[in-house]
C-alpha cells in the first residue's frame, strides 16, 4: 500500500468522538476511537487479537472494550484485562495495537506509523481554526480517489479560474504570477493575480462596489497531505497585509488506495457575525469542494486504468510545478519507509 505511515493524519473532528465510539479507516487500517471516563481518547486497531473480530462490534464500558465474539476485554491501552476462558490466563500476544493521538484545534490527529517516532511538534498548525478573531465553518466528505489527486488539485489554486469559474473567474488570470518555496517537508505555492475584476463570490461576500482588485492565493502544504490555503483580496492600491481573506484547512487522510477523507474548513476575517455570509460560504464549500473538486478527482481516478493502458503520463505545465515538487517529496518519504522496512 502506498501510504506514508510515519505521519500525522486527521482522523476526526473532536465532536465526532464525544458521544458514541467511532470507527474510521485510516491508511488501510480500521481504527476504533472511544473516550475513557476521564475524557482521554483511545485509538485502537479495530481487530481483536484472538480471532480478528471487529472490536467495534462489542461493547464499551468504563473505558474497556469487550469483544462481542468470545468476550475478551481490553483497556484503552490495548492491554487484555479479562479472559473468560479456561483459567483466565492472558497470553502476551493478546494485546491490541494502539495509535498515538493528539487533540488540537478541534481536530483529532492520528499517527499512523511507528509510535516511537510520533512527534507532536510535527502536527501541522491549524490554530487559526479556533481563533476568536475569525469565523470558521467546517465540513467533511469522503472522496473516491487517491488522496494524491486531491493534493494535486490543492497545490494549484489556479484551477479555480476554470473548475470554479462561475464563482471565481477574473479577467486578470493571464497576469497570474507564481512563487514557489520548497523546504524539506513543506512547500508553499503563492499566486498573485493583480488588477482584475472581482470574482463573483467575493462580490457577494463583501458587497464590493465594482472596482479593480488584487488577489492572492497561497497554498501551504505540510507533509504528507495537510494543506492550508489563504485567499485574500483587496482593492488595487491596498497592501496585501490589509486584505480580507479566507484561510482554509484542507486535511486529507488516505483511507484506501482509491479513497480518502476530506476534512475542510473555511475561516474568515470579515463579517464574523453575519449569518448570510455563513450561508454563502457553506454553499461555496458544497459547490466548490463537494460538487466540483470531488467529482473531478474521482473521474480522474476512474480514468487512471485507461491512461495506464495507453501508456499516458501527465503532461507538466507551469501550473503543475508545486504538485510536482510535493509529489517528489511524497515519493521520497515512501521510498525511505520502504527501505527502512527492508532493513528491518
Ligand atoms: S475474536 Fe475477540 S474474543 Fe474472540
Ligand atoms: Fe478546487
Amino acid at each position: 500500500m502506498a501510504f506514508v505511515r510515519n505521519a500525522w493524519y486527521v482522523a476526526a473532528y473532536g465532536r465526532e468522538v464525544d458521544g458514541a465510539p467511532l470507527v474510521r479507516n485510516i491508511a488501510g487500517d480500521p481504527i476504533l476511537f472511544f473516550r475513557e471516563p476521564g475524557g482521554r481518547l483511545a485509538a485502537l486497531l479495530d481487530v481483536c487479537p484472538h480471532r480478528f473480530a471487529p472490536l467495534s462490534a462489542g461493547t464499551i464500558t468504563a473505558g474497556t472494550v469487550q469483544c462481542g465474539y468470545h468476550g475478551l476485554k481490553f483497556n484503552a491501552s490495548g492491554v487484555c484485562t479479562h479472559n473468560p476462558h479456561g483459567k483466565g490466563a492472558i497470553p502476551r500476544t493478546l494485546a491490541v495495537r494502539t495509535f498515538p493521538v493528539v487533540e488540537r484545534d478541534d481536530l483529532i490527529w492520528l499517527w499512523a506509523g511507528d509510535p516511537a517516532l510520533a512527534d507532536e511538534q510535527r502536527v501541522p498548525d491549524c490554530s487559526f481554526l479556533v481563533d476568536p478573531q475569525r469565523r470558521t465553518l467546517s465540513g467533511y466528505t469522503r472522496i473516491a480517489s487517491s488522496y494524491r489527486l486531491m493534493v494535486d488539485n490543492l497545490t494549484d489554486l489556479g484551477h479555480a479560474q476554470y473548475l470554479h469559474g462561475s464563482n471565481f473567474a477574473t479577467d486578470a488570470f493571464g497576469q497570474l504570477r507564481r512563487l514557489l518555496t520548497v523546504d524539506r517537508d513543506r512547500v508553499t505555492a503563492s499566486l498573485t493575480i493583480p488588477d482584475g475584476t472581482t470574482p463573483a463570490i467575493w462580490k457577494r461576500l463583501l458587497d464590493f462596489p465594482d472596482q479593480r482588485v488584487n488577489m492572492w492565493l497561497d497554498t501551504y502544504w505540510f507533509a504528507v497531505s495537510s494543506l492550508v490555503t489563504v485567499i485574500g483580496i483587496a482593492p488595487v492600491g491596498t497592501p496585501k497585509e490589509q486584505n480580507v481573506n479566507t484561510k482554509s484547512a484542507h486535511l486529507l487522510t488516505p483511507e484506501t488506495e482509491t479513497s480518502h477523507h476530506y476534512f475542510f474548513s473555511n475561516s474568515r476575517n470579515f463579517r464574523l457575525d453575519d449569518a448570510d455570509v455563513d450561508q454563502m460560504l457553506l454553499g461555496w464549500q458544497q459547490q466548490a469542494l463537494v460538487a466540483e473538486d470531488a467529482p473531478m478527482v474521482e473521474a480522474i481516478e476512474q480514468r487512471s486504468g485507461v491512461a495506464n493502458r495507453y501508456g499516458l503520463t501527465p503532461t507538466m505545465l507551469a501550473c503543475d510545478e508545486a504538485s510536482v515538487r510535493v509529489g517528489r517529496i511524497i515519493e521520497e518519504l515512501l521510498a525511505a519507509e520502504a527501505a527502512a522496512a527492508m532493513a528491518f
